[in-house]
């Protein structure tokens, strides 16, 4: 009996433990993922389906079961063909690098502060932050998304007269590639136009700037939820 508590104890501080950073000390390798702490988000290497031979570090829903939905992918362009051993880690200079087993870099973060000690944290919005250790973030992947927007309190489609962030589809459902299609504003315009693109032609235009917003709607995405999607211009 008097050993009861001890096991509950023990069972609480292993489910607490952290495993949403990852830090110079512990690298991440082909099998580990970070979780967000809420548990809705997980980063990890992934094989799209039907392939092993490409190997991607992403970002998917955790806890929706069935096929996994990735939303974000770091590398699309220069996939992983050695899968025996990638891993992710923080270098001394607090660089966040991929590197695959034969001594290749597919993706990396530079990083604009040198010091030591950064650690990279996927927070529970499906963003993976590159952050000082006094919590400055350098780095955010919602800054360079993939084909998907999570709900994020800043998507720019344009600066200063310049796209600002544009949504590539994936070449095919197990290709993570750029694919034709994209999503995002009309350089050449002076009026603020969201298009999407087939290559370099305009596919459709979903909007148009009326003076208040380019966009906007309300969508019954099932009985229980509402997903509200605004488009406006920042002051
Ligand atoms: C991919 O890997 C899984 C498990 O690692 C294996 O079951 C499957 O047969 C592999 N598929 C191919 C096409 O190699
Ligand atoms: C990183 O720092 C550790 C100790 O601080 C040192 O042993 C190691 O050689 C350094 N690695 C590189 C690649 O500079
Ligand atoms: C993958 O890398 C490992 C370690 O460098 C090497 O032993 C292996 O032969 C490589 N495999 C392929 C298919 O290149
Ligand atoms: C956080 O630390 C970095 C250097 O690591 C420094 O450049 C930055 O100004 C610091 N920010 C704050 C708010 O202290
Ligand atoms: C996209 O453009 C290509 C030509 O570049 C055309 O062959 C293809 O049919 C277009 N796709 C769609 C869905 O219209
Ligand atoms: C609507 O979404 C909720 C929450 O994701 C889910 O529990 C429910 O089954 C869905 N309803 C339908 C009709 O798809």
């Amino acid at each position: 009996m008097r050993y009861l508590p001890i096991f509950i104890l023990l069972f609480l501080s292993s489910s607490c433990k952290s495993d949403d950073q990852l830090t110079h000390a512990k690298p991440l390798t082909l099998h580990d993922t970070l979780i967000s702490n809420g548990g809705s988000f997980a980063l990890g290497f992934f094989s799209p389906t039907s392939s092993n031979t490409s190997l991607y570090l992403g970002i998917w829903y955790n806890n929706i079961p069935g096929p996994r939905t990735v939303v974000w992918v770091a590398h699309r362009d220069n996939p992983i063909t050695n899968t025996s051993s990638p891993m992710l880690a923080i270098t001394n200079s607090s660089d966040l690098v991929l590197s695959d087993s034969q001594g290749g870099t597919p993706w990396a973060v530079k990083n604009t502060i040198t010091s030591a000690g950064a650690t990279a944290v996927l927070l529970e919005e499906g963003n993976l932050v590159l952050q000082s250790p006094n919590g400055t973030i350098t780095w955010q992947s919602f800054d360079h998304p993939t084909d998907t927007v999570l709900p994020n309190p800043r998507f720019l489609l344009s600066y200063k007269a310049h796209v600002g962030m544009r949504l590539v589809a994936w070449k095919g459902p197990d290709d993570p590639s750029s694919g034709d299609f994209s999503c995002s504003v009309d350089p050449s315009s002076p009026d603020l136009q969201f298009f999407t693109w087939n290559k370099t032609e305009p596919y459709c235009r979903l909007s148009v700037w009326n003076g208040k917003s380019v966009a906007g709607g309300t969508y019954l995405t099932n009985t229980s939820s509402i997903l509200q999607v605004e488009v406006s211009k920042l002051e």
